[in-house]
């Protein structure tokens, strides 16, 4: 389809450590149209993160390397790009907000100096230029006397403001994709509330794509169109938020909305699924997630299930949908 902005087709994605080969990402497809909010969901340790260092292809190499499968951005595939046409996607076309944004802002330079050398990279600008513009972009962000946080360092400013001006430096380029990883995972609820917002105005107004990493569905249900979860570094199920939320189809997911919270309902022990992510490992057999599945059977233990295509371009991967129709391509 012509309006699809990020095209993930088969990615995989290993380390190779002294303690051997890691397929932290194993096959994973997802599409990102123009102007929509694809959420990534997932327990902590299931290729969340690996995937979306992918696309930037920040992955720390060595021990990483992408080792199959295309990242077609626009059409053009980048797994094989130079780093110099990286540099170029990377801010310019594509920008990527991290979960903690201290790591990415240098505490030695002011936030103005970093928000203008990030606008001057890529527009040639005067810097009294640059310097308003930086200074309008924190007030677009909602930062408050953004003429004179502008001349502050990062450690005087608070954890939700310094998301925000990392929010600001990705925007500041116009990407067309926005990767978020985590964006509100640090911050308090009502910054939280706030800096979603902050993103879904964005989305709004400038048609930006986002792919949103979390792995709260209270988030995505907040702000994605579409949701993808992962186990073990697969994808095993896609859908509209609203479908997937209401009616999941994976095991996984339904264990993953069964813990929720529900506000209106007191519950004498809120309910988690039995055992933790395994860590991925080389050569195994059998659905990911049968170790921890109520629905397990002997097939589960022998072949990993292929993604199956149901009602409404929802995609399931669980056997339990053996009657309907598979994705065979
Ligand atoms: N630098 C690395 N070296 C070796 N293994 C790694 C490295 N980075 C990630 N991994 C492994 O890749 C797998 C996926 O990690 P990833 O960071 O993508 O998880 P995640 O879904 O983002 O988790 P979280 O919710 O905790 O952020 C994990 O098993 C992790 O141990
Ligand atoms: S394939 Fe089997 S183990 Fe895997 S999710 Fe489905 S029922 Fe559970
Ligand atoms: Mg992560």
């Amino acid at each position: 389809m012509s309006d699809v902005v990020l095209e993930l087709n088969d990615l995989h994605t290993y380390f190779f450590t002294d303690n051997g080969e890691i397929p932290a990402v194993e096959g994973v497809s997802i599409n990102v149209h123009k102007g929509e909010v694809v959420g990534i969901v997932g327990e902590s340790g299931c290729g969340k993160s690996v995937t979306s260092l992918s696309v930037m292809k920040l992955v720390p190499s060595p021990p990483g390397r992408i080792v199959g499968g295309e990242i077609n951005f626009k059409g053009e595939n980048l797994v094989n790009a130079s780093e110099k046409r990286m540099k170029k996607v990377r801010g310019n076309e594509v920008s990527m907000i991290f979960q903690e944004p201290m790591t990415s802002l240098n505490p030695l330079f002011t936030i103005g100096n970093q928000l203008m050398e990030a606008i001057r990279i890529h527009q040639k600008i005067s810097k009294k230029e640059a310097r308003q513009k930086s200074i309008e972009m924190l007030q677009m962000v909602g930062i408050p006397r953004s003429e004179a946080i502008i001349d502050e360092y990062p450690h005087q400013l608070s954890g939700g403001m310094r998301q925000r001006v990392m929010i600001a430096m990705a925007m500041s380029c116009n990407p067309e994709l926005l990767i978020a990883d985590e964006p509100t995972t640090a911050l308090d609820v009502t910054i939280q509330a706030q800096i979603l917002d902050l993103m879904k105005k964005l989305n709004k107004e400038k048609d930006t794509s986002i792919l949103l990493i979390t792995h709260d569905l209270g988030v995505v249900a907040e702000i994605c169109d579409r949701v993808v979860v992962m186990y073990s570094g697969q994808v095993v199920e896609e859908g509209t938020t609203r479908d997937v939320l209401k009616s999941p189809q994976h095991p996984y997911s339904k264990g993953l909305i069964r813990s929720l919270p529900k506000i209106y309902e007191r519950e004498p022990k809120l309910y988690s699924i039995p055992g933790t992510v395994p860590k991925p490992k080389k050569g195994r057999v059998g659905c990911r997630f049968a170790p921890r599945c109520e629905f397990a059977f002997d097939r589960c233990f022998q072949e990993n299930p292929e993604l199956y295509y149901l009602n409404s371009g929802r995609r399931s991967r669980c056997f339990l949908h053996d009657d309907q129709e598979k994705d065979v391509t």
